[in-house]
């Protein structure tokens, strides 16, 4: 592993300026003493140069090579459209980089696995946008499992859904427009499973040994972004599946984006034979989450108070969830970049296991059957 980045700030490259890096990285960044923004990067130019505007950033490029070549850079960040994280997060790993990459890697696990292991052999570090682990909430939740509040686990359930293209005519991104329209495409599954099922390892404490699960189209056409028309879509705007784990655990995960809801619509649930918890990531009347837990004597859910050690400088529960949630996720990235430890959670590794879930389901919706895990490598 390479030594920690020390005495001086971390140097950040953002690869991408669309909706997700002004939501959630660039504030995350820019809210941290510890690091600084030197270079962000589009194809699109204008862009580029109003996140620089609005960010403080001195160097603008549309070149994703001019920037992770840079010696001036420690981490890239690589927050462009799916289909594109592979390449550039590779890339960057190759030119010596740390990389933080949105989900998903690639969309075949054994390739995010031959990401993971480029990192090792070269000693960095990488994180996966993971959001949802880093809510204080969340990392409470897993305080409180550690500590052994659950006992021994039983039951996991987790949801994320919300209703961010019940409307069709809600332009759809991150689509593959030219795919085979005659069979359902992983969409829901891969875009809103992935947090759940990263969690879902995370609180079990084992991984999923089988699995077996159901996609479905609800919305057969949709606006798509990239033609500027309405299109047939046969993807998966809502799945289930169910799945046994290593150490006896069973569990269940939905995702949807076409149930009434509001974001990110994420729902966890831990029952064991001491206590069971409920996380909800719900932004409701401005609160952006709540923990609920209940012993078996009381029955009843008592609503608990995150204690303030889980925000991030200046964070609050009535914070938007979008730069809360990411201003952790990055605090805890850069504490692992600047401390002397192999620490590295949420990494190229857990996705490759999260990645292979998702693979997993997918091939036991295909062939009606379970699935167990691991898959063929
Ligand atoms: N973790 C989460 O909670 C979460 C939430 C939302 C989005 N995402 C993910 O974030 C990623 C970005 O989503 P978005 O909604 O911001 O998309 P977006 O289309 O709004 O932004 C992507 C940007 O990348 C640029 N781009 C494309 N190719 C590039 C390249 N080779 N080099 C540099 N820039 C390039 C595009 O011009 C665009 O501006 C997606 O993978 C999405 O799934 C994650």
């Amino acid at each position: 592993m390479v030594g920690p980045i020390a005495g001086r700030p971390v140097r950040v490259a953002v690869l991408g300026a669309g909706t997700w890096a002004n939501f959630a990285h660039l504030p995350g960044w820019a809210r941290d003493p510890r690091c600084e923004l030197v270079a962000v990067c589009d194809v699109d130019e204008a862009l580029a140069k109003k996140a620089a505007a609005d960010f403080g950033i001195p160097s603008v490029a549309t070149d994703y090579r001019a920037v992770i070549e840079r010696a001036d850079v420690d981490v890239v960040d690589v927050c462009t459209p799916s289909a594109t994280h592979f390449d550039l997060a590779t890339a960057a790993l190759g030119a010596g980089k740390h990389v933080l990459c949105e989900k998903p890697v690639a969309f075949d696990f054994r390739e995010t696995a031959r990401a993971a292991e480029l990192a090792r052999s070269r000693g960095l570090k990488t994180k996966l946008g993971f959001t949802f682990r880093y809510a204080p909430a969340m990392r409470y939740m897993r305080e409180l499992v550690d500590q052994g509040f659950c006992g021994e686990p039983y039951i996991y359930n987790a949801y994320e859904q919300n209703s961010q293209w019940i409307d069709p005519k809600t332009p759809l991104r991150q689509v593959d427009v030219n795919a085979d329209q005659s069979q359902i495409q992983v969409s829901s599954l891969e875009g809103y499973g992935a947090p759940v099922i990263d969690i879902a390892r995370w609180m079990v404490g084992a991984d999923l040994a089988s699995v077996v699960g159901t996609l479905r189209n609800f919305v057969p056409e949709r606006m798509v972004r990239a033609t500027g028309t309405t299109m047939r879509m046969n993807i998966d705007d809502g799945d289930i599946f169910i799945g046994e784990f290593a150490n006896g655990v069973i569990g269940s995960i939905q995702t949807s984006y076409v149930t009434v809801g509001n974001y990110p619509g994420i729902e966890v649930r831990l029952y064991g034979s001491a206590g069971a918890i409920i996380v909800r990531l719900v932004e409701e009347f401005g609160v952006a989450e709540t923990i609920k837990t209940a012993r078996p004597d009381d029955v009843e859910f008592k609503q608990q108070e995150v204690p303030a050690r889980f925000y991030p400088a200046g964070g609050s529960a009535r914070e938007s969830w979008r730069t809360l949630f990411y201003a952790n996720l990055i605090k805890d990235f850069l504490d692992e970049l600047t401390t002397e430890t192999d620490k590295n959670e949420g990494n190229f590794d857990d996705g490759a296991w999260v990645q292979e879930v998702i693979n997993a389901v997918e091939i036991s919706f295909r062939e009606r059957r379970w699935t167990e895990l691991p898959l063929p490598r």
